[in-house]
């Protein structure tokens, strides 16, 4: 009897109720798309290429990736004092790797490929944008400095703020090569 039963099914799967524009599944209580209330975006995620502050006070300009990033300018002012916080900040998280005046001088920088950051390919070729999408999500070889999923509390295993990396920019971009042309490369550390 079970075995004809089953026979049965095979040849009408209509018995089972299974064909396949069958809508069952989909009369269900679980919420569909546009109904009921939207999701909160996760921490720091702002739409793409603009700009707005945050509800501790702090400056955000999120977007995806480095080609995202692009044609952001730095929303910060050049005043005295943000130079120096960029200049400080660049020479602890930069200065290893592209030198301390950022002509690729440091111990490191031949062995790993760090370029100059006073060279015209930084200082004109690439646009700001580019820079803080550099330091955000890394290069090649160069780390990330600001990548929101590299930790689950949104900031990154080595992280500068959203602001600092504008600081870092606005530094790189308009003091950096008037620092490294008072100061003789140091040819001899670069071995
Ligand atoms: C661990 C070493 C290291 C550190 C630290 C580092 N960089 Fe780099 N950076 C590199 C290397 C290597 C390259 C070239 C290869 C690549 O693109 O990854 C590079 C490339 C760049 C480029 C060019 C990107 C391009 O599109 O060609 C910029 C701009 C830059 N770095 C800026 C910075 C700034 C600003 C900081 C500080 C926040 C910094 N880097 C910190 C290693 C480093």
């Amino acid at each position: 009897m079970k075995y004809r039963m089953a026979i049965a099914a095979a040849l009408f799967p209509v018995v089972a109720w299974a064909w396949p524009w069958s809508t069952d599944m989909m009369d269900q209580p679980s919420i569909k798309p546009q109904e009921g209330e939207m999701t909160p975006f996760p921490k720091r995620s702002i739409p793409v290429g603009t700009e707005r502050i945050d509800d501790s006070g702090m400056l955000m300009t999120e977007v995806a990736n480095r080609e995202e990033a692009k044609p952001l300018t730095s929303p910060l002012p050049l005043t005295p004092a943000n130079l120096a916080k960029g200049k400080a900040l660049f020479r602890i998280y930069c200065g290893a790797c592209h030198g301390l005046t950022g002509k690729a001088d440091s111990p490191v920088s031949p062995k790993i490929g760090a370029i100059p950051l006073v060279d015209d390919y930084v200082q004109k070729t690439l646009t700001e944008g580019w820079i803080w999408g550099t330091i955000t999500f890394g290069s090649y070889i160069m780390p990330a400095y600001g990548d929101p999923k590299a930790r689950d509390d949104g900031r990154g295993a080595n992280d500068l703020s959203i602001e600092e990396r504008w600081l870092v920019v606005n530094y790189v971009r308009h003091q950096l090569a008037k620092d490294a042309a008072a100061e003789p490369t140091k040819t001899a550390a670069a071995q």
